[in-house]
């Protein structure tokens, strides 16, 4: 019997009831299978802990953290009233960082997942969605300008500034390209390398890198794009993705828009792979607006599971069953009112009830 120690970080908003149905999956898997237990815990972390504990990252999570296998994180951030009483360097944003930083977790990866037969979810029109959207972004996670230095205050002339440094070396660059055309193998073997090189040196050694680790992967068709390209491609052929890699800054803007084109980023899971430890977050922010009404989705909160199971635990198959489960749910036409439109033909049902019938499927299948 393997027993994984799994720290449940809620957060703040709606991170509470979403990740009530990711206990409530966790404990059902558990069940389903005689040789895996999971040992879970929850602990405070984001704004709500600031308030709490005095610390958006206190001592007593960061502990836990380090003893557990695996992270599991809901969603951070409060009304903006109620984050402006945080001194912006102790913010939850900032206890996120450290958090990344402590544990490295360089590689990021965000599926953008829609099948055709979902795509009433998306603003885009069926024919650009086709049968359907199926990319995976790979972000670097603990470089560039999130983590150069910064400075801000009064220069010679007595205007306000700010400047921060944009540092990438090139093994902080082939770790998380290795990471892309691995990927990339294991999907349909194309990927795309965004960058901004006609502007920035950074993006001009990125691409030398690709140009360098490409050769080991001689089945994977290279794409080179600039970011704004990138931005442009996303809305009008999502379909031509596979596989993107990128690094932060271009990464956190460019999911958040792959988000926009599925329709939300209640639709996209993630997980924060680092060389010992990963943490699983949904994509999404904790829509302080809708907390505590059980009309958030469930899906990116138990997509994140699906994907700690596969990436940390090795359960490749209880993964896949996770993911046809939430699929089953939102083709048999159930959904949650922060992801439908009026009149789109679905039942309404909330939080808890979705995460009841992804469990009742997932119970139906063999283990
Ligand atoms: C994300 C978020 C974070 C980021 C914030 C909360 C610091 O937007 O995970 O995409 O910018 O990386
Ligand atoms: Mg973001």
């Amino acid at each position: 019997m393997t027993q994984y120690k799994i720290a449940l970080l809620p957060g703040d908003g709606i991170g509470e009831e979403i990740m009530a149905e990711a206990v409530k999956i966790l404990q059902l898997v558990d069940s389903r299978h005689d040789d895996v237990s999971f040992d879970l815990t929850p602990a405070p972390f984001g704004a709500s802990a600031w308030f709490s504990h005095g610390s958006c990252w206190p001592e007593e999570t960061q502990t836990l953290c380090d003893g557990a296998d695996a992270i599991l994180k809901g969603t951070i951030g409060l009304s903006h009233a109620e984050s402006k009483k945080i001194p912006s360097d102790q913010s939850a944003e900032k206890g996120l960082l450290a958090m990344r930083r402590r544990y490295d977790t360089y590689a990021n990866f965000r599926p953008v997942f829609l099948p055709g037969s979902l795509g009433h979810f998306s603003p885009l029109k069926p024919e650009i969605i086709g049968d359907g959207i199926d990319i995976l972004i790979i972000r670097e996670l603990v470089g560039g300008l999130y983590f150069g230095e910064k400075e801000a205050g009064i220069n010679a002339e007595g205007l306000r500034y700010a400047r921060e440094q944009l540092d990438y070396d090139e093994n902080q660059i082939r770790r998380i390209v290795e990471v892309a055309f691995q990927a990339a193998m294991k999907r349909r073997r194309k990927l795309h390398s965004v960058h901004k090189s006609n502007v920035l040196k950074s993006s001009v050694l990125w691409t030398e890198i690709v140009e360098e680790v490409a050769p080991e992967y001689p089945e994977v068709e290279v794409h080179h794009v600039l970011v704004d390209a990138a931005a442009t491609y996303l809305c009008l052929k999502p379909t031509d993705f596979d596989v993107m890699v990128m690094e932060n800054l271009f990464g956190d803007i460019l999911s958040d828009q792959a988000g926009g084109i599925l329709g939300s980023l209640g639709l996209m899971p993630s997980a924060c792979v680092g060389p010992e430890k990963s943490y699983y977050e949904p994509s999404h922010g904790s829509a302080p607006d809708i907390a505590g009404q059980n009309i958030a989705n469930p899906y990116s909160m138990i997509g994140s599971v699906a994907m700690m199971l596969e990436m940390s635990f090795g359960m490749t198959k209880e993964a896949e069953n996770l993911w046809q489960a939430m699929q089953g749910v939102f083709a048999a036409g159930y959904s949650t009112p922060d992801l439908s439109r009026p009149g789109a033909g679905v039942t309404l049902v909330g939080t808890d009830e979705f995460g009841d019938r992804v469990a009742e499927a997932l119970d139906g299948m063999p283990a």
